[in-house]
C-alpha cells in the first residue's frame, strides 16, 4: 500500500464517530473566530449579475427529458441564472437579532466551504478570464484578465477547509467533500434548466486547477485562509460542443494574464490548526489522470415526476428539514421515484456529468411508505455493486427482491422490522432519522475505489453529495423534504450488516419526511439587500 493510501485510510479511521467516542473536534463553538461565510476578493473589478432565474420557464420534470429544454444563449442573463440557481442565496432566515443566509446548495452546518469560479471567453459584457462568484452580492469578481484558448465557459470549485473545521474539527474534511458533491449536482441541475450540459474535466490534477483559478498564488491570500482545488467542469452551452485544450494551454494563458484582488480573511484567529485535515488533503491530492471512459448502461426512462413546479422555483425552495411530523406516510410510487432520481443515468442529471462508475449504494431504513413493510432495504445502484454487497454483508439477511418496484431499481428487503430506533441511534441519536418516512446510509465500495488511488477517497464523498442533492430535489418534487446527515456512527452501521472489513464503508446518511416548520423563524427574500 502506498504512503498516501495508508495516510488516507488512517484519516478515515480517526474521523469516524462512535457512540462512545466522537472524532476530535473543538469541543465548543468559538464565536469570536466564526468564519465569514462569504469570500471576497478585495480590489477586484466587479460585474453585477442579473437576477434572471425567475424568468426561466423550464419545468422540473423537463430536466429529465433529453432535448426538452432548448439551450439558452450564453450571456450575462443566462450565466447569472446558472450561478443564482446553483450557488446563489435562496433566502435569509431570521430569529430575533440573528440573521443567516441559505443557498441553493446545502452545506453541513450551513458553513459553506465551497467557492465557485468561472473561466469565460466570449461572453458579452464580461472580460475574458477568471472570475470568482460572490453569492452575497450575486456578482463576479474578476481575478484575472487573460486571452484564453477557447470560447466558452468553465466552472471550478474549491474548498476552504477551515470553515468546516471551525465547528467540526477533524471530520470536517469529509464534510467539505460532501459539499463539493452537492455543489456539483446543484450546478448540473441549474445547467439543465438552461438546456446546457456539464462535463467534469476529470483528467485535470489539483495543481492544474489551482493554477487556473489562482489558488496557488500565495501572496494573493497572504494571511487569508487558503482554498483547496476540487473539480473543474466545462459547461457546454451548445449541443455537440467538445474538443477541449489540454490543461497546460489554459494554465499558460492565465499565467500570462493580469491578476488582481486580495482574499479577505475569514476568521480573526484560528484556535486549532487541525493538522489531520492538512495531512488528509495532502494524501488525497489528485494527480493528472487519463480521462475516465465509463459507459453507463442506459436504463428504462425515468418514471416522470407528477411535479408541475418550475425548475427554478423547486431549486430555490429546497431546504433541509429540521424536524419531521413522525406520522405522515408517502405512497410507494413516490418512494420509488425518489430512489429512481439517485440512479446513474447516462442521459439525465446529475449523473450524466459523472465520468466514473457508481460506487455507492443505499441502505434504507423504511419507516412509513404505504404498501411497503417497514424494515431494512438495500438499493444497489449497479450490477457490480450488487455482487460486492452480496459478498460482503452477513448471510442471514433476506435479500427479498421488491418486485413491485420499477425495473431499474435493484431494490431488496433485508429484514422486516421497525427500524426507527436503529436509524435514530446510528445517526448520532438525531430524531430526524426516525421521524421521517425513510432514512438511509450510503455504502461505498471503499477498498475497490481506493485501489484506484488515494485521491479517490474524495471522489466517493463527492458521489455521496450528488446522491444527496438528487434526494433533496426529488423529495421536494414529491411534496416532502430531505436533510443530509453527516453525523452518524460509522462502525455501528457496519456492524448492523455484519461487515467484517473495509470493503464497504458508510459515507453519508440522509433522511426524508414531512417537515415541521419552525414558526419562530422569519423567512426573508434572498436578494432584498440588492437593487434589481
Ligand atoms: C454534508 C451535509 C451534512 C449535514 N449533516 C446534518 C446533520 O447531521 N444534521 C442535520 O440536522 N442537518 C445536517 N445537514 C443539513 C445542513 O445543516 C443544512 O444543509 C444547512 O443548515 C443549510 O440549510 P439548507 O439545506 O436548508 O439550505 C447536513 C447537510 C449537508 C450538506
Amino acid at each position: 500500500m502506498t504512503d498516501a493510501a495508508q495516510a488516507i485510510r488512517a484519516y478515515h479511521q480517526r474521523s469516524k464517530h462512535a457512540p462512545d467516542h466522537y472524532a476530535a473536534g473543538p469541543g465548543f463553538l468559538d464565536w469570536d473566530t466564526q468564519p465569514d461565510p462569504f469570500r471576497r476578493w478585495e480590489g477586484a473589478d466587479q460585474t453585477t449579475l442579473p437576477l434572471a432565474a425567475d424568468q426561466l420557464t423550464t419545468l422540473y420534470a423537463e430536466l429529465f427529458q433529453p432535448g426538452a429544454v432548448a439551450p439558452a444563449p450564453l450571456g450575462l442573463d443566462s450565466l447569472g441564472a446558472l450561478l443564482e440557481l446553483s450557488f446563489g442565496l435562496s433566502a435569509w432566515k431570521q430569529a430575533g437579532a440573528d440573521r443567516w443566509a441559505l443557498r441553493c446548495n446545502p452545506s453541513s452546518g450551513n458553513l459553506h466551504p465551497t467557492e465557485a469560479y468561472v473561466v469565460t471567453a466570449g461572453v458579452a459584457e464580461l472580460a475574458d478570464g477568471v472570475h470568482h462568484y460572490q453569492s452575497y452580492g450575486h456578482l463576479l469578481e474578476r481575478r484575472c484578465a487573460a486571452t484564453l484558448p477557447y470560447q466558452g465557459l468553465l466552472l471550478g470549485l474549491s474548498s476552504v477547509h477551515w470553515r468546516e473545521a471551525w465547528k467540526y474539527g477533524e471530520r470536517a474534511f469529509r464534510y467539505c467533500q460532501h459539499d463539493v458533491g452537492h455543489a456539483l449536482a446543484a450546478l448540473r441541475y441549474a445547467a439543465a434548466a438552461l438546456g446546457w450540459r456539464v462535463r467534469l474535466l476529470d483528467d485535470w490534477s489539483d495543481a492544474d486547477i489551482a493554477a487556473l483559478l489562482g489558488l496557488d498564488r500565495d501572496t494573493d491570500f497572504a494571511e487569508a485562509e487558503h482554498e483547496a482545488p476540487d473539480v473543474l467542469c466545462a459547461i457546454d452551452v451548445r449541443a455537440g460542443a467538445a474538443g477541449m485544450h489540454p490543461p497546460t494551454a489554459w494554465t499558460d494563458a492565465v499565467r500570462a494574464g493580469c491578476w488582481q484582488g486580495q482574499a479577505n480573511r475569514l476568521s480573526r484567529g484560528h484556535r486549532h490548526p487541525w493538522p489531520a485535515i492538512d495531512a488528509a488533503a495532502q494524501a488525497a491530492a489528485k494527480p493528472r489522470t487519463a480521462p475516465a471512459a465509463t459507459a453507463l448502461p442506459a436504463l428504462p426512462a425515468l418514471s416522470l415526476s407528477h411535479c408541475e413546479a418550475g425548475a427554478a422555483a423547486l431549486i430555490q425552495q429546497r431546504r433541509s428539514a429540521q424536524a419531521f411530523d413522525g406520522v405522515s406516510a408517502i405512497p410507494a410510487l413516490a418512494f420509488y421515484r425518489i430512489l429512481d432520481a439517485t440512479l446513474p443515468r447516462p442521459d439525465a442529471p446529475p449523473f450524466d456529468c459523472w465520468p466514473w462508475p457508481p460506487r455507492l449504494h443505499l441502505l434504507l431504513f423504511v419507516h412509513r411508505v404505504s404498501g411497503l413493510e417497514p424494515g431494512l432495504y438495500l438499493l444497489c445502484r449497479s450490477a457490480d455493486g450488487e455482487s460486492a454487497l452480496r459478498d460482503a454483508v452477513k448471510t442471514e439477511l433476506e435479500w427479498l427482491p421488491v418486485t413491485a418496484a420499477p425495473s431499474p431499481l435493484r431494490l431488496f428487503r433485508l429484514a422486516q422490522a421497525n427500524a426507527r430506533h436503529a436509524a435514530k441511534t446510528l445517526s448520532c441519536h438525531q430524531d430526524i432519522a426516525a421521524d421521517g418516512v425513510f432514512s438511509l446510509g450510503m455504502l461505498a465500495e471503499f477498498d475497490a475505489a481506493l485501489a484506484e488511488g488515494a485521491w479517490v477517497y474524495r471522489r466517493l464523498f463527492w458521489e455521496s453529495g450528488l446522491i444527496g442533492q438528487a434526494l433533496y430535489l426529488a423529495a421536494e418534487a414529491a411534496g416532502v423534504r430531505g436533510t443530509g446527515i453527516g453525523c452518524y456512527f460509522d462502525d455501528a452501521v457496519h456492524a448492523l450488516l455484519g461487515l467484517q472489513d473495509s470493503r464497504l464503508q458508510s459515507l453519508y446518511h440522509f433522511t426524508v419526511g414531512a417537515p415541521l416548520l419552525d414558526r419562530r423563524l422569519q423567512t426573508l427574500p434572498p436578494y432584498g439587500h440588492r437593487q434589481r
